[in-house]
């Protein structure tokens, strides 16, 4: 069994920019009223306590989502995001306790017409996740390896839909595993929009992922990167990116407007790589 457990980084800098991104692709996709589905290949615990000893021991969220929720009139995108993360918090809206990961996020912008998929190899994470979101007939929750299983789910029969794959990256074969499993996918549906997190991290895996990527034959791949400082050789985590593919209409610019103010909420350092560009055009 593997250690990671997203508990004590929920709603760190990392989370603040995936969840926003992929709330204003959700956001995106409701324009039209055609049913989707969402499948989220490494789908965590679905929501997370704050207040837990987990993410108080290292206190990550201080530095990303709250500092996003104490900040005055945040963008519209951002006020989405922050209404969903308040959501989340049902008897105390005006308090930050429970942070929603991307299932309580997917959940709670799924229309009727629409469908989601979360697998979760954490057998008690998974647990939770069954107990939450599997009485829901529009819900469905696996257990066992994203990886392999997001194949067995695409193309969904709705046709359009966002894939999120956002592993913890614990072991060096999930680079091979990632790009394996992403480029099946997309041979089944060359349509939906995936998501791919990524970390900035001292390890030259995430620099090779992104070159296997861009050479895989895959189109219209954007990237999205927003560090907090410049590049670290010493551990943790300085930043973070996503991958999109086939991302809706205008996404780069709506992140791109966005960016500098999450760099400034976010107090990110003036040498901390930040951006939106196409790492595969059309
Ligand atoms: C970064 S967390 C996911 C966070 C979640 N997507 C969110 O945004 O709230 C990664 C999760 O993947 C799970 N995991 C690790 N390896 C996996 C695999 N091969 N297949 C499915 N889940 C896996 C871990 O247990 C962990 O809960």
């Amino acid at each position: 069994m593997l250690s990671y457990r997203h508990g004590f980084h929920a709603g760190n800098h990392a989370d603040v920019l995936k969840h926003l991104v992929f709330v204003q692709i959700l956001q995106s996709l409701h324009k039209k009223p055609a049913a989707l589905c969402c499948i989220d290949t490494h789908a965590g615990a679905g929501s997370y306590d704050l207040r837990a000893k987990e993410a108080e021991k290292v206190g990550e969220f201080r530095a990303g989502i709250e500092k996003v929720w104490q900040a005055p009139a945040p963008p519209a995108l951002i006020q989405t995001y922050l209404d969903a993360v308040c959501a989340n918090n049902p008897s105390r809206p005006d308090e930050l306790r429970y942070y929603p990961g991307s299932p309580a996020l997917a959940h709670h912008f799924l229309r009727p017409q629409d469908r989601m998929v979360l697998i979760e190899r954490h057998p008690s994470d998974h647990a939770r996740l069954d107990r939450i979101y599997a009485p829901n007939a529009a819900c469905r929750v696996e257990l066992g390896d994203g990886y392999t299983l997001l194949k067995a789910f695409v193309p969904p029969r709705e046709k359009r839909g966002v894939v999120l794959i956002d592993p913890a990256y614990e072991l060096k074969t999930e680079y091979q595993d990632l790009l394996d499993s992403l480029t099946a996918a997309y041979q089944r549906w060359a349509t939906g929009v995936y998501v791919i997190w990524y970390p900035h991290v001292a390890r030259a895996q995430t620099g090779r992922l992104l070159k296997r990527i861009a050479a895989s034959g895959l189109r219209r791949i954007l990237k999205v990167e927003l560090a907090l400082t410049a590049p670290r050789a010493e551990f943790g985590l300085w930043g973070s990116g996503l991958l999109i593919v086939n991302p809706p209409y205008e996404l780069d610019v709506q992140i791109a407007a966005i960016l500098p103010w999450l760099r400034h909420i976010l107090g990110a350092t003036s040498e901390a790589p930040a951006g939106v560009n196409w790492l595969v055009p059309e």
